[in-house]
C-alpha cells in the first residue's frame, strides 16, 4: 500500500491559531513496510497501534522478559496470554531484532504446565557451559524464571530454568524444576548475570509482603556456580527507597560515572502501586555490591536506615522495565513495558493490550543533584528519520505558538528554549492535538521548575478513574537551556529532557489521532532552536 502526506507548516501569531501555510510537499512512506513477516495484512495499521514501540500482534502483553543478546540477534521476551486482552495464564512470548528497533515475531517459547503460569524473568549465555545444558559446541541460553499461579494460597513462588541450543526458538524446561523454593508466597523475577571477579552467577530477586507472611519489601541475592543450585548470600530493602507497594523486577548493573574511570553498581526496582505519579513505577538506588551484596551509598541515606527514592521515570507508563545482557559492547539498554497496573487491562485497544517503550541507553552521570542514571533513546532510532523540518528561533514577547503537522502522528522533536528572561510563571511546551478539540500538553513551569504531561484531554480517558491526569517530574540540570527530546507515537510520548535526566513516559488514546503540533511560550524567553523528524514506521 503507497500512502500519500502531506505536511503543513505553519506559524501561527497569538495563542496557537495557524495562520500560513509555508511549505507543502508530499511524499511516499512506503519505503520500511515491507518486512511485515507473517503478519495480518493492515494489522499495525489500527487505531492506537504504535508505528515504533514494539507491541504483540494480539492479544495481552505485559514484562519485558529473558532480554539477552547472542550471535546477532536481541531476543525480547514478554510476559504473554495468547487468549485474551487481559491478564492471565503466563507464557513467554518471544521476538528477535537485530537493531532494536525493527522487530520480527517468533512462536511462544514457554507455556504454561503443571508447575504454574511462567512470570517474569531472565536469560544468559551460558559460554561455559556451568549448567551442563550445552553439546560441546554451543553455548546453552539459559532462562530463568517464576512459576506461579493467580490467587492461589499456599503455593509458594518458584523459580526454575530451561535451555534452549538453537537461539531461543525452541526450548527444554530442566527436568529438576524448580531450582529455588524458599517457601514465599511473593518471591519472584530473578535477574541474573554473570560476576567475573567471583566467576559466579548472581541472582537478584524480589521478596516481598503476600498478605500472609508480613516482610517489608526487598531484594535478595542468590550465587550459583550452575544456574541449578543456589545459595542466598545478602539482602537489600526493608526500609529504603519507596516501600508500600509491592517491589517487582530487579535489575543490578555495575556502569560506569561518564567522564571518569569509576564505576557504580546500580540496583533497579520496580514498584506497584507507589510510583511517582500513582500506580506502577520504576526507582532505582546507586552503591556498590562485593558478589554477595549490594550496599546504598551514604549520599542517598536520609538517616533511620531511610534513603532519597530517585526514580527512572515520572511517567506513568514505564513498567518492570530491565536491561540486555551480553550486549556487544556492553553498554546498559533498557526497555520497559509501557502501562501501569492502575489501567492497563481497561485501556481501550481490543486486538492487542500493551506496548513498550523504545529501548534507552542507561548512563550514569555527575549532575547538579549528585550521581543520577540517566536513560536515553538508543542511537539506531536515528535510523527511523525520514524528513526533517527545522523550525526557526522565535521570542515569546507573549502567548506565541509555532504550529506543524503531524505525519502518521509519529514524531521526533528536539527543542531548546532560553527561559532567561522569561517571567516567572511562564511555560515552555508542545501541544499534540487533533480536530476534536482533544489534546496533550507536554511542558516546564518556571514556577515549580518542573517538568509536566497533562493527558486530562487527551480523548478517551473514562475507562479507568484512574487515567486522566497532569504528571509531573522535578527539573534536576539548573541552566537557562531547556532540553526536550521527545518520540511521538499514535499513543504515546517519551521526553527525555536536559540529555535524559528527567523522562517522562506516557500514553494517550484520542478518538482521532493527533495530527498537529504547537510548540508554545507563554510568557518570554524564547525557543532556540527546534528540529522535528518525521518517522518511519517499524512495521
Ligand atoms: C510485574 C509482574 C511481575 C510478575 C509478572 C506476572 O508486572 O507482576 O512481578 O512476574 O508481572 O505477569
Amino acid at each position: 500500500m503507497s500512502r500519500r502526506w502531506t505536511i503543513t507548516v505553519a506559524l501561527a501569531g497569538y495563542l496557537f491559531a495557524s495562520i500560513g501555510v509555508i511549505l507543502l510537499f508530499s511524499c511516499n512512506s512506503n519505503e520500511l513496510n515491507s518486512s511485515k513477516k507473517g503478519m495480518e495484512e493492515n494489522m499495525y495499521d489500527e487505531q492506537h497501534r504504535p508505528q515504533f514501540h514494539f507491541t504483540p500482534e494480539k492479544k495481552w502483553m505485559n514484562d519485558p522478559n529473558g532480554m539477552v543478546y547472542y550471535d546477532d540477534e536481541y531476543h525480547l521476551f514478554y510476559q504473554y496470554y495468547p487468549e485474551g486482552i487481559v491478564w492471565g495464564p503466563m507464557h513467554w512470548g518471544h521476538a528477535v531484532s537485530k537493531d532494536l528497533i525493527r522487530w520480527e515475531h517468533l512462536p511462544i517459547a514457554l507455556y504454561p504446565d503443571s508447575l504454574g503460569y511462567y512470570f517474569s524473568g531472565s536469560a544468559v549465555i551460558d559460554y561455559n557451559n556451568t549448567s551442563g545444558f550445552g553439546d560441546g559446541e554451543i553455548p546453552p541460553m539459559v532462562a530463568i524464571f517464576t512459576f506461579g499461579w493467580e490467587d492461589e494460597k499456599g503455593i509458594a513462588q518458584r523459580q526454575g530454568i530451561a535451555f534452549s541450543l538453537d537461539k531461543g526458538r525452541t526450548w527444554t524446561k530442566y527436568e529438576g524444576n524448580p531450582v529455588l523454593d524458599i517457601n514465599l508466597n511473593a518471591f519472584r523475577d530473578p535477574k541474573v548475570f554473570w560476576h567475573r571477579p567471583s566467576q559466579k552467577w548472581i541472582m537478584s530477586i524480589v521478596a516481598s509482603n503476600d498478605n500472609e507472611t508480613i516482610i517489608p519489601d526487598h531484594v535478595k541475592f542468590f550465587v550459583s556456580e550452575n544456574l541449578i543450585d543456589w545459595e542466598q548470600t545478602g539482602e537489600f530493602g526493608y526500609t529504603y527507597g519507596t516501600q508500600g507497594g509491592k517491589w517487582e523486577c530487579p535489575d543490578l548493573i555495575e556502569i560506569p560515572i561518564e567522564g571518569t574511570n569509576e564505576k557504580k553498581w546500580v540496583l533497579i526496582v520496580s514498584i506497584n502501586p507507589m510510583g511517582p505519579n500513582g500506580g506502577s513505577g520504576i526507582q532505582y538506588f546507586i552503591g556498590d555490591f562485593d558478589g554477595k551484596t549490594f550496599e546504598i551509598d551514604e549520599q542517598f541515606k536520609t538517616g533511620g536506615g531511610l534513603s532519597k527514592t530517585l526514580w527512572m521515570d515520572y511517567g506513568r507508563d514505564n513498567y518492570a522495565g530491565v536491561t540486555w545482557s551480553n550486549t556487544p559492547d556492553n553498554t546498559f539498554v533498557l526497555i520497559g513495558w509501557m502501562s501501569n497496573w492502575d489501567y492497563a487491562q481497561q485501556v481501550p485497544t481490543e486486538r492487542w493490550r500493551s506496548s513498550m517503550t523504545i529501548p534507552r541507553k542507561l548512563i550514569l552521570e555527575n549532575t547538579v543533584k549528585g550521581l543520577r542514571l540517566n536513560s536515553k533513546p538508543i542511537d539506531q532510532l536515528k535510523e527511523l528519520r525520514k524528513r526533517k523540518k527545522e523550525i526557526p528561533a522565535i521570542e515569546f514577547y507573549e502567548k506565541r505558538a509555532i504550529a506543524d503537522s503531524l505525519v502518521n502522528s509519529t514524531a521526533e522533536v528536539i527543542l531548546q528554549f532560553n527561559k532567561k528572561g522569561a517571567g516567572e510563571d511562564s511555560k515552555f511546551g508542545i501541544l499534540l492535538k487533533n480536530n476534536k478539540g482533544e489534546q496533550v500538553n507536554i511542558y516546564f513551569e518556571t514556577s515549580v521548575n518542573k517538568y509536566f504531561i497533562d493527558r486530562s484531554r487527551s480523548g478517551k480517558v473514562d475507562f479507568s478513574p484512574k487515567f486522566a491526569s497532569i504528571d509531573a517530574a522535578p527539573r534536576i540540570d539548573d541552566s537557562d537551556t531547556l532540553k526536550f527530546h521527545l518520540y511521538i507515537d499514535k499513543s504515546s510520548v517519551e521526553l527525555f529532557a536536559d540529555d535524559g535526566s528527567v523522562v517522562m513516559t506516557e500514553t494517550f488514546f484520542p478518538n482521532e489521532d493527533f495530527s498537529t503540533i504547537q510548540i508554545y511560550g507563554t510568557n518570554g524567553g524564547e525557543l532556540v532552536k527546534g528540529e522535528i523528524f518525521e518517522l518511519n514506521s517499524i512495521w
